[in-house]
């Protein structure tokens, strides 16, 4: 058996391999969701409780309620994975749980309730920082090894990150104001479509024109992104045809154009300056048609291309089951605390 990594119980340590069973909880947002990932690799059981339908009517993801959302909803969905997999707490190896970035009072509830198993089945705890875990829904269903250059768009974050290894990464680029899924959140609600408007925004493009109107580019330094004064042009834009019809379908096109080939370009600026053949989406912006179309384009240029399948690119908890495997940066320690901001 091959010896994957160390992780911690209490002092001791314990030796995870690929036939290791993981189970993880997250409860970052407003999904509940419960995994059990073996060898880092193979899900088992994939159970996720959504809590959009309760949030619809608000607009937004309302903290307060999401977290006693994910109150009732954890137990049901940790016995439901037991029964998905066929497996019982004592064939578990470690217990995961998120620890943040995320909403607090959110974070606490399947911190706990992961902490708690572990707890009880004498089985290590390993917290996972939210961002590691979107990256490692790569490595389900595929052989990816780093290093890679991850393209991570989500809703509260935008990065290029140089993945060296399994210890080493870095943040080579990211937004200096607001993230891709933010934007995609922003424009939805300004054209006045319904929460959550990001799976919107790239419906309805998908039937315009992406080059019915010129959105502005940001220019910024490096690998940074900024995508505020882009909400502001297609703010300007809609307040352009105050009695007229707006062409949503048009407008939704042409700033998934625009935001689409800004990413690409920095992506592909930074694969080539650190020589890096394999690129990765991640994120749950990493669903979005446009996107994955332009960087699985990269495969004509020699690239190879990880992204995700959709249900692994928004919040679910295989992901975090496989960041507990694979990263060793992790927080091998029952006591640690959830934090809301990376
Ligand atoms: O990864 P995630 O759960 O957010 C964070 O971890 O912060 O992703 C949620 C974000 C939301 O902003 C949502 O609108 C966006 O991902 N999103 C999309 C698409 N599907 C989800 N944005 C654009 N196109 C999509 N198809
Ligand atoms: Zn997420």
């Amino acid at each position: 058996m091959k010896k994957i990594k160390n992780t911690l119980f209490g002092n001791k340590p314990v030796t995870i391999d690929e036939n290791s069973l993981i189970m993880a909880i997250e409860s970052s947002c407003d999904e509940t969701a419960c995994a059990i990932v073996k060898g880092g690799r193979t899900v088992l059981a994939n159970v996720v409780a959504s809590q959009i339908e309760i949030h619809e009517k608000f607009g937004g993801v309302i903290p307060e309620i999401a977290a006693r959302e994910h109150l009732e909803a954890v137990n049901v969905i940790v016995d439901e994975a037991f029964k998905q997999a066929g497996v019982r707490g004592e064939d578990i190896s470690a217990f995961a749980g998120t620890v943040g970035p995320g909403l607090v009072g959110c974070l606490l509830v399947g911190l706990n309730a992961s902490k708690s198993l572990a707890l009880a089945y004498d089985k290590p705890f390993i917290g996972i920082n939210h961002l590691n875990a979107h990256l490692a829904a790569n490595f389900i269903d595929t052989n990816l090894e780093p290093p890679f250059l991850a393209l991570l768009v989500s809703g509260g974050h935008t990065q290029i990150i140089y993945v060296k290894s399994f210890s080493e990464m870095k943040i080579i680029g990211e937004t200096i104001d607001d993230a891709v899924g933010e934007a995609y959140d922003k424009v939805a609600r300004l054209i006045g479509l319904p929460y959550p408007g990001g799976p919107k925004l790239d419906k309805m493009a998908q039937n315009g024109n992406s080059h019915a109107f010129k959105l502005p580019e940001a220019k910024v330094d490096g690998y940074n992104f900024s995508f505020s004064g882009l909400k502001t042009a297609v703010l300007r834009l809609v307040k352009s045809f105050e009695n007229k019809e707006l062409p949503v379908e048009d407008i939704c096109a042409s700033f998934q154009e625009c935001v689409s080939s800004t990413l690409l370009k920095k992506v592909k600026r930074a694969a080539e300056e650190y020589s890096c053949k394999q690129i990765v989406l991640a994120g749950g912006v990493a669903a979005n048609s446009e996107i994955r179309r332009k960087i699985f384009d990269l495969k004509n240029e020699g690239y190879d291309v990880y992204a995700p399948i959709m249900k692994y690119c928004t919040d679910n908890a295989s992901m975090v089951a496989s960041a507990a495997f694979f990263f060793e940066n992790t927080y091998d320690d029952i006591d640690v605390e959830v934090f809301s901001r990376a």
